[in-house]
């Protein structure tokens, strides 16, 4: 049975008191908290195991060794890849996007190409495509949004030709947690004989998530928004596309030999078997562990459960919002079209203070562009509030969050 007053407890720093009120976290689309069984293994890791990886033939190594590629392979197992050879681990979702920018468009995409993105994208789902564009010449192209800030896909149906070779979207937007239908585009992209590279970093922490039933090209997410550390993400990729890329970073690791023939002559790489091959330099080994737990921590809850929770509690938050006269929020109207997401505005108030004032209270909002400044600009407003949801979250803390918007929104 899902019960998020028991999973709280795993949750040490949900106890800490704010300006003297009991933390409310809704930061979640942010980073989220991180349960004790994940500290645990990271704390244990340095105590027992420290080791570098793939480098010694010692104890030590050996079982670091171990441990960082089973972490390949429960991520591999919670999306349904084909192996922990289509698992990279990188920094973040931002790092898996420039890897495959890097590795895949830079040598494939020139000029009379183009990519296909959206106006609801994070930057980290623009600004490479912006830079990689000065150097190869390919256009960008941006797809439309509905006013309520969801993707017009007609829009990008109409944007899509023969000359498109990348689509990159979100599956969920990180501003207004609409789910994208990403089947519908994944089919879209390949009848051109593009790629798709999906942007999971709102997805993959809050639903079930199969790459080969969405059948998308690349999958980019970071572990901090799962319960994982900072610092480790993922590059999901369908192994004949890493297969026949070029690497992102040179260096130790990612090579089986170097040969250096002559003084003048360039020497003879081999790379490394996937995906050690995008693994160059020591990596974030113990954020690799770190990241394995909690994706068993999110298994033995069931994706389905935390989609489920999530959705009761948007439903919810979305109902009450309706009670105010003040405070408009974005995005569906209709919790099952969405992630636990909701910017928000109250009139006449900078999204800053009402995130100041909201945290006087010890509720925890981003505030801002999130990142996301175009779908704004398009949205014709200067940033907003965002509440964000996870598995231990509850309608007692949505109640007072309401409680203090609506104080909030008497002096406004
Ligand atoms: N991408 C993260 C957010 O939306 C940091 O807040």
């Amino acid at each position: 049975m899902f019960n998020p007053y028991e999973i709280r407890k795993d949750f040490p720093i949900l106890d800490r008191e704010i300006n003297g009120y009991k933390l409310i976290y809704f930061d979640n689309a942010a980073t989220s908290q991180k349960p004790r069984q994940v500290i645990d293994v990271m704390k244990e890791f340095y105590e027992k195991y420290n080791a570098n990886i793939h480098r010694g033939v010692h104890t030590l190594s050996q079982e670091a060794s171990e441990l960082y590629e089973n972490a390949h392979k429960e991520v591999a197992n919670f999306i349904n890849a084909d192996g922990m050879e289509e698992i990279v681990f990188v920094k973040n979702t931002t790092e898996a996007i420039n890897l495959v920018a890097y590795s895949w468009a830079l040598n494939k995409l020139s000029e009379g190409d183009e990519v296909l993105t959206t106006l609801l994208e994070h930057h980290s789902n623009i600004i490479p495509w912006e830079i990689l564009s000065k150097i190869r010449g390919f256009k960008v192209k941006y797809a439309d949004i509905n006013a309520d800030g969801t993707l017009n896909i007609e829009s990008l149906e109409q944007l899509t030709t023969e000359k498109t070779r990348i689509i990159c979207v979100s599956h969920v937007s990180n501003v207004t947690g609409a789910i994208n239908d990403v089947k519908r585009i994944a089919k879209l992209a390949h009848e051109y004989d593009a790629i798709i590279i999906l942007d999971g970093a709102q997805s993959v922490p809050h639903m079930p998530i199969d790459v080969k039933n969405l059948d998308v090209d690349f999958l980019a997410f970071s572990g901090h928004k799962m319960l994982g550390p900072t610092g480790i993400g993922v590059l999901y990729g369908k192994r004949e596309l890493l297969e026949e890329m070029e690497p992102f970073l040179g260096g130790g690791s990612m090579i089986k030999s170097v040969r250096c023939q002559s003084p003048n002559g360039n020497c003879q790489i081999e790379w490394h078997d996937l995906p050690w091959k995008f693994e160059a330099g020591t990596p974030n080994i113990c954020g690799g562990i770190g990241l394995m737990e909690a994706v068993k921590y999110l298994r033995r809850i069931g994706m389905e459960n935390v989609q489920r929770h999530e959705r009761e509690l948007t439903e919810y938050a979305l109902k009450r919002f309706g009670e105010f006269e003040k405070v408009k929020f974005y995005g569906p109207k209709d919790a099952s079209l969405k992630c636990g997401i909701i910017p928000f505005n109250i009139d006449g108030m900078n999204p800053h203070d009402v995130a100041l004032m909201l945290d006087s209270f010890g509720i925890m909002v981003r505030s801002g562009y999130h990142c996301a400044e175009p779908l704004h600009r398009r949205l014709g407003i200067k940033g907003s509030a965002r509440a964000s949801f996870y598995i231990y979250n509850t309608k007692e803390e949505i109640d007072r969050f309401i409680e203090v918007l609506r104080s909030i929104e008497s002096v406004a």
